[in-house]
């Protein structure tokens, strides 16, 4: 998919979620509270962008196996933490054709699963690579919010969406893929991972003070759907 907010503004992007909005104060406290104790776990952060998630879970004991499919947020992420974290690049749509069976305790995947048209390998991989019990958390946008864009105006389609974004402080142009809330949790419960939590998303009370409209906005509808699974 053409975005170039993660290829040749990786910089930029990374500078721009450490403390907005709808990344630090809404989507990672979102996101957070549905983890597990990650002291001494073994995690995988998939589509792991610049590595904030990433240092996040080493600062709480994990051992971290981070993936990307742009070089240059891999490239981001090693400079950050260079080799307390195992990183790399990975296409998710091909699923982890790299990682054993049975080797980690969580996969998360914060916002990324609607750069993939198919979400069936990659469900499948996470199932595989999990132990027994292991939980995969991730975070999309909510197909609510997406809908209006649309392009059939039919709710029931997975469509290609074209749009720009401000994330960084001008227009950068995004795709992405909208679908159906059946289109995400369908290939969930066919790769044989049990829904164990949902969540429309919260922001941080500190985003009252910092960013009152979006507070109010976020409060009282949703942005991203937040999703728990576990391995049974
Ligand atoms: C919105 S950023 C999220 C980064 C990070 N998870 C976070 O929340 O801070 C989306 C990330 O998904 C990555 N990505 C997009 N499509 C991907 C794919 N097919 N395979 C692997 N990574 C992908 C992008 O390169 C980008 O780093």
């Amino acid at each position: 998919m053409f975005n170039p907010m993660y290829s040749e503004h990786a910089d930029e992007y990374a500078a721009a979620i450490r403390d907005n909005s709808y990344n630090a104060f809404y989507e990672r406290p979102s996101l957070l509270a549905l983890l597990p104790e990650l002291q001494n776990k073994a995690v995988l952060d998939l589509a792991c962008g610049p590595g904030v998630y990433s240092e996040y879970l080493l600062s709480q004991g994990a051992r971290v196996t981070a993936v990307d499919c742009s070089p240059e947020m891999v490239a981001l992420v090693q400079q950050r933490l260079g080799d307390a974290v195992k990183c790399y690049e990975q296409d998710l749509a091909q699923g982890l054709p790299r990682e054993a069976d049975a080797a980690y305790d969580l996969a998360i995947c914060p916002l990324a699963i609607h750069y993939l048209e198919d979400l069936s390998v990659l469900f499948r991989d996470v199932r595989r690579v999990l132990k027994p019990n292991g939980l995969f958390v991730f975070s999309t946008h909510h197909p609510f919010v997406d809908y209006p864009f649309s392009p059939s105006g039919n709710y029931f389609l997975t469509e290609k969406i074209v749009d720009e974004w401000d994330t960084l402080g001008r227009p950068v142009q995004v795709e992405f893929y909208r679908r159906p809330l059946t289109a995400i949790l369908q290939p969930l419960l066919e790769a044989g991972l049990t829904l164990v939590g949902i969540c429309e998303g919260k922001p941080d009370p500190k985003m009252e003070q910092s960013d009152p409209k979006n507070f109010r906005k976020l409060s009282t509808e949703p942005g991203f759907l937040f999703v728990k699974c576990r391995m049974m």
